[in-house]
């Protein structure tokens, strides 16, 4: 036996050695069963390779951060120039300057702007906000909602006991139950139900936190405007959670899509281009709040984020704003969310299999229930074993996704084409799943 078949004996896979690096197999979320654990060697526009030579097409893109594909030459060229000068300063630089003004020039609620590194540091820091701005304590967000790892984002995200609102329930161990009692939950599109709320908390609620477009479900007309309406009459400041809608739904995010300023907004994943920024904004009033002469004489908050503002991401930011404001990019995005979403509809229909697919732009899910969908509870009615078989079977066919049920991501660089290629794979995963549940 040569020495080299000994070797490649003896050599643990990468998938081997990525389950005992890491909790799970994974940096987090993913849920894969061990034999699925994925090592990535390298990403071009759509398609993923594992570092076995195997290709995926990329339904998950960064969940959503690589909105202009992978290795972006635009983002690539930038960047590459911008590390020969630098990549940290942790100070206001060039590149952070221009694209701040650039922000502030796109989205309606931001007068003044600071950069973090992350949508959660960015969603933390406008609740921070709120409740000095505001002298009260409490924020309401959405059953269900996702903000980031920080205590507002987990506390009723997965909930399970379905307390009655507006109590919320620690989905993850390790928030204090004095954390959780400050969020109050409310019922996504439910207009009525979060006034009742409001009227008996204003006193001790300083906001409403919302991801406009709530995980993949659309607000319903009336919805974001009867908020809008409600924070203005309480004295209660209205947060969007823009890190997915944000220049996705349109160059504009949430805010153009939808007619709605909100007070304070948060930014993340794609305005990065694949690269690590946050970022949160607000009129000059609000955002007066995080000047450090403050300290320790008016209300003040303190933000600072070693790697916010850093040159690199800025620069990425930059490129990836320029390749989204590409005449025909937005209407590329909507048609195509828009065909994948039909095909997904028919190829359930045509498998006799009752599910809808929810999403809008160039997102995308699916639900294995016939039952409207419009908020936490509705969406949970769906068959989630089944959802979860159907995706680890796509994610089999070389198609890469996140099993645990959340969305579909699109990039500009996939094409009516890929979608098919999806549809093909999601036909062949409905199929078995017939097979086997038979
Ligand atoms: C709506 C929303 N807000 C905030 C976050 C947190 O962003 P990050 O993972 O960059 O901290 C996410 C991440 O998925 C998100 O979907």
């Amino acid at each position: 036996m040569s020495t080299q078949t000994i070797d490649s004996i003896f050599t643990r896979t990468e998938r081997e050695r990525c389950l005992d690096a890491f909790p799970a197999g994974s940096n987090g979320e993913f849920n894969f069963p061990p034999e699925l654990a994925i090592v990535i060697e390298r990403g071009d526009g759509p398609h993923l390779w594992h570092t076995d030579g195997k290709q995926y097409l990329d339904m998950s893109m960064g969940w959503g951060s690589v909105l202009v594909g992978h290795a972006n030459e635009r983002v690539i060229n930038a960047t590459s120039a911008q590390a020969m000068l630098g990549s940290n300063f942790a100070c206001v630089n060039r590149r952070s300057l221009e694209l701040a003004e650039r922000i502030i020039s796109i989205s309606p609620a931001c007068d003044r702007v600071r950069f973090c590194a992350s949508g959660t540091e960015a969603t933390h820091y406008c609740g921070r906000i709120a409740r000095a701005a505001t002298a009260k304590s409490k924020i309401l967000k959405f059953e269900g909602a996702y903000h980031g790892a920080n205590d507002l984002g987990v506390t009723s995200l997965f909930p399970n006991e379905l307390n009655d609102f507006p109590n919320a329930e620690r989905s993850c161990h390790g928030v204090t139950q004095t954390a959780a009692d400050q969020i109050l939950v409310a019922p996504f599109n439910d207009l009525e139900y979060t006034a009742a709320i409001i009227r008996e908390h204003q006193g001790e609620l300083a906001a409403i936190i919302v991801e406009p477009f709530h995980r993949c479900i659309a607000p319903i007309d009336g919805f974001l405007p009867g908020l809008r309406r409600l924070c203005d009459q309480h004295g209660i400041l209205l947060i969007f959670d823009e890190v997915v809608t944000g220049f996705r739904l349109a160059f504009g995010g949430a805010q153009q899509y939808y007619g709605v300023t909100p007070d304070l907004v948060a930014y993340g994943k794609a305005l990065g281009g694949g690269f690590p920024i946050g970022m949160f904004g607000g009129n000059r009033e609000l955002m007066q709040i995080v000047e450090e002469h403050r300290m320790n004489n008016e209300p003040y908050v303190w933000t600072a984020s070693t790697l916010g503002g850093n040159p690199i991401s800025c620069a990425a930011a930059w490129a990836a704003l320029d390749h989204l404001e590409q005449p025909g990019i937005y209407t590329h995005l909507h048609e195509l969310g828009a065909y994948l979403r039909d095909g997904l509809q028919r190829v359930m229909n045509e498998q006799g299999v009752t599910g809808q697919v929810i999403g809008d732009g160039p997102l995308a899910q699916f639900i294995f229930s016939s039952e409207p969908v419009y908020d936490y509870r509705s969406t949970r009615a769906g068959d989630r074993a089944k959802a979860r078989r159907v995706l680890l079977g796509l994610i089999k066919q070389g198609i890469f996704l996140n099993p645990m049920g959340t969305k579909l991501y699109l990039s500009t660089e996939h094409t009516f084409d890929h979608c098919d290629t999806f549809l093909a794979a999601f036909q062949q995963s409905l199929q078995h799943d017939i097979a086997i549940s038979d």
